[in-house]
């Protein structure tokens, strides 16, 4: 099994074939997923704001989502989000798989009671897979560093001036979902579209709901790599026949 986690792009889309619904009980809490099929492989899918998109970014419960992901079997997991661009000379819209992250502020961890120090990072063999499913995607930006804010507000135009100088996108779940994700001992990356050019980057006044259109008209073309990339990850690491 392979999981897909994903945010407002799948809102109200049908990613998988033959949906079951599941609770899947933790010791964080429940997480709600889906399990189905794409290409005939079995997924396990996150909506990570939850079903009924109630779960603002810094009320996410990723310990819970990515516990339940380990207890159902899946070892890979292709995130989905949106972002804003930090970088003004690249043109929108753009998909990124970052290879790094800064995450200053949001303290996710699943240990709570224990004394453990996990060296963070995506997962190189699925940003690989993101990247070959990608190949002929003409704006596919192959490597940068994602910063990841508390949310759920959107930047200040003083705090973009600062965290540009340090990342090439803003948004505020990758970086705590990969977090997790090493802790315990998942692989995982992330594919994420600009949306928009974060506050103050470009003369434009940004607002959520301008992003959320946006981010759904680049949902098609961000599913099109993270269903490649399911194949890849499938054949290359989990099939492998020799
Ligand atoms: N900031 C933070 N998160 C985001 C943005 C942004 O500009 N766009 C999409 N997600």
């Amino acid at each position: 099994m392979i999981g897909i986690i994903g945010g407002t792009h799948i809102l109200e889309i049908d990613v998988l074939h033959d949906v079951k619904e599941k609770v899947v009980e933790t010791p964080y809490g429940i997480a709600e997923v889906d399990l189905g099929l794409i290409d005939g492989i079995e997924i396990v899918l996150i909506q990570r704001h939850g079903k009924k998109q109630d779960r603002p970014p810094h009320r996410i419960n990723h310990a819970a989502n990515f516990y339940a992901f380990k207890k159902l079997g899946v070892k890979y997991v292709v995130g989905m989000g949106s972002v804003g661009c930090l970088r003004e000379e690249i043109e929108l819209p753009a998909l990124i798989v970052p290879d790094d992250y800064i995450d200053f502020y949001s303290g996710t961890t699943v240990y709570n009671d224990k004394l453990v120090h996990v060296t963070p990072g995506f997962s190189e063999n699925v940003r690989k897979a993101l990247i070959i499913a990608g190949k002929n995607v003409p704006n596919l930006i192959d490597k940068g560093v994602y910063f990841q804010t508390r949310g759920p507000r959107l930047e200040t135009k003083a705090e973009i001036r600062v965290i540009k100088e340090w990342a090439d996108c803003v948004g505020m779940t990758a970086a705590s979902e990969a977090t997790v994700a090493k802790e315990l001992k998942l692989e995982y990356a992330v594919v994420c579209t600009m949306d928009n050019y974060a506050h103050g980057i470009k003369d434009v006044t940004i607002d959520y709901e301008e992003i959320r259109r946006k981010a759904k008209e680049n949902a098609d073309l961000c599913l099109d790599v993270v269903g490649k990339a399911v194949r890849v990850i499938w054949d290359e690491y989990i099939n492998k026949k020799y």
